[in-house]
């Protein structure tokens, strides 16, 4: 058998990939097979897709990807249970369309962590139980997000005790991006030492890792990792990605020729180059941090498709999006495989 990432790795931490239905078969899945031991649905536990109406679940999506990674000896990240995105109106408001109370709100949250949660009980070693509540202006602490309009600060330990009691064998992480940045650093330390110090069933945080060639740089993420590991969390690097080219076209710009060719031509030998360098290094610190460093995982498969990639103006991911996603038409190459 050919060896795969997961196997040079196995004295390290597991190796993970973000997958959507369409990767569970043909080519994709022995791609997976082989190089892979953890992978995280891309969409399929969000509350939009999993819970889309109160009290009513949709599993048939989040359950193929447990049976899969089940079968196959894969690991599973859950993500995620909280998010201020893909999160249904229901959930914030009542019949008449008015926002509910906190209380309502917190019952609501209660049912649905506990539901989700206990259905995979035992199957997932972490889950991201908060995403994103951090705000990115200097000047603001956390996100202005329906969440905290109705509850305060209060969500975030509430949605780590729920989850605790729901399964208490899983890693609890705070997941976010931009991790790196030094202003946005401080603010998620703060909001993770506020947990601690609470005595928040929190194991740890998820640096989600959508980095470019240059940015962040190697110090500015070894800094992360020691700040953010002096607080006694764990750390998993849970969306990894090198994008080679911006992936929001800029308005007035005229198009990229270069994005609209296929990928043989578009990916120069030379760009290619320079993103083996920055995943070489990335790996060297991950390696340095193997000690607190609990898996890593990319945020999709190959560069036939990726969220960063654009189509008609838009980010091409999407609950249904897939390799088969029509009309790419800037692409972001930022994976490991082509
Ligand atoms: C993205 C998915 O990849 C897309 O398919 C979807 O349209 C939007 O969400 N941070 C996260 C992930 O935590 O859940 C996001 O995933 C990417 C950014």
């Amino acid at each position: 058998e050919q060896k795969g990432l997961k196997d040079y790795y196995k004295n390290y931490f597991p190796i993970g990939v973000a997958v959507n239905m369409a990767a569970l078969n043909g080519q994709q899945a022995e791609l997976i097979n082989r190089e892979f031991n953890s992978i995280t649905p891309e969409n399929d536990m969000k509350i939009s897709v999993i819970h889309p109406l109160e009290g009513q679940y949709n599993w048939k999506n989040a359950d193929a990807i447990v049976d899969f990674a089940v079968s196959h000896h894969i690991k599973i990240r859950g993500h995620n249970l909280l998010w201020h995105t893909q999160v249904p109106d229901w959930m914030f408001r009542d019949s008449t369309g008015a926002l509910v109370s906190k209380e309502v709100l917190l019952r609501r949250l209660k049912d649905h962590i506990t539901t989700v949660v206990k259905r995979y009980r035992g199957k997932i070693y972490a889950w991201d139980v908060v995403n994103e509540a951090i705000d990115d202006s200097p000047e603001k602490y956390l996100r202005n997000s329906l969440w905290y309009q109705i509850c305060g600060e209060d969500f975030l330990a509430k949605a780590f005790e729920y989850a605790h009691e729901a399964d208490p064998t899983a890693a609890l992480y705070y997941n976010d991006y931009n991790s790196e940045d030094p202003s946005k650093r401080e603010k998620i330390y703060r909001l993770l030492k506020n947990l601690k110090d609470a005595k928040v069933p929190i194991d740890g945080v998820g640096l989600q890792g959508h980095w470019k060639l240059n940015d962040p740089s190697p110090d500015l993420i070894r800094t992360a990792l020691d700040r953010y590991s002096s607080l006694g969390l764990k750390i998993q690097i849970t969306e990894l990605d090198v994008t080679i080219r911006e992936p929001r076209p800029r308005t007035n710009r005229p198009p990229d020729t270069a994005a609209t060719m296929p990928v043989d031509s578009g990916y120069t030998e030379r760009i290619a180059r320079l993103q083996a360098d920055r995943y070489q290094s990335i790996f060297q610190i991950f390696r340095d941090y193997k000690k607190v460093i609990t898996s890593v995982t990319f945020w999709n498969l190959s560069d036939r498709y990726s969220w960063l990639d654009f189509r008609n103006g838009g980010l091409a991911g999407g609950a249904a999006a897939s390799i088969n996603t029509p009309r790419i038409v800037r692409k972001a190459y930022p994976l490991l495989f082509d």
